[in-house]
């Protein structure tokens, strides 16, 4: 960081060019696809439907089952396929992330299955791909308390700043990632790497969140822009 600037250009509390599109899949219920500073994310949603095998089903509310997954070129060095302990642990906090916001109760016995596919990764990819998911949940028409949405603060250089991009992730000194239902300002996932003071701390969580709402809007005007199309077709 020098004068406030950081190495790519951006103030402390500026985020990364984000793009989102909604519905880009044509055989999942729900689907978005998003960018965010040289992450690529594409995220499908099928369900609710009856979960199987049938001693998994819960009789008074639905399953929520993300799998988060980074295909071998979405990083430097190939990445083997199939789940590793970091895949795993995010797919299980994105999944009670998204389960926090949705009516699971409207649909006992029911699984909705969450894919979320790191087809390119630079930091940041588990508030991407929460985002994205809320994107495609809602495109899938499931009913939701609220369209969730994620984003990370950190410290680099002694400051704290929004949204850290990957050279800032591995050289600096925290990184904070959290999910929030926007309308209730209630935090749906918060996970902490590295180490802050606990005033940092409040900051962090403070710019973090005013990152979440700016991506919400973004959330939001791609699904308006779906249904726009789809009025004219
Ligand atoms: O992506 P996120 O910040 O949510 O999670 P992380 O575990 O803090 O990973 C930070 C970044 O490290 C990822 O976004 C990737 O760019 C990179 N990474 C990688 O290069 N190879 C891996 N096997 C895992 C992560």
């Amino acid at each position: 960081m020098k004068d406030g600037i950081r190495i790519d250009g951006r103030k402390p509390d500026e985020l990364r060019p984000i793009k989102i599109e909604a519905g880009v899949l044509y055989r999942a219920d729900g689907s978005c696809y998003l960018e965010w500073g040289g992450n690529k994310i594409m995220a499908a949603v099928y369900g609710p439907r009856e979960a199987m095998p049938r001693h998994i089903q819960d009789p008074t509310k639905a399953i929520v089952n993300a799998r988060y997954n980074m295909v071998p070129f979405s990083v430097e060095d190939r990445k083997r396929p199939g789940p590793d302990r970091r895949s795993v642990e995010i797919s299980k906090v994105t999944s009670e992330a998204l389960e926090g916001v949705i009516f699971t109760e409207l649909f006992p016995r029911a699984t909705i299955d969450v894919c979320i596919e790191v087809l390119d990764a630079e930091a940041g990819t588990r508030c991407a791909g929460i985002t994205a998911a809320a994107v495609a949940l809602a495109d899938a028409g499931i009913p939701m308390r609220d369209l969730p949405v994620a984003c990370a603060a950190g410290k680099v250089d002694g400051t704290v700043v929004l949204d850290l991009t990957s050279d800032e992730d591995k050289e600096g000194d925290a990184d904070l990632p959290i999910a929030i239902a926007p309308r209730t300002e209630e935090i749906l996932l918060m996970q902490m790497d590295g180490h802050m003071t606990p005033a940092e701390f409040d900051e962090a969580v403070e710019l973090a969140i005013k990152g979440c709402r700016e991506v919400s809007k973004l959330q939001r005007e791609a699904l308006m822009n779906k249904y726009k199309t789809f009025e004219v077709e």
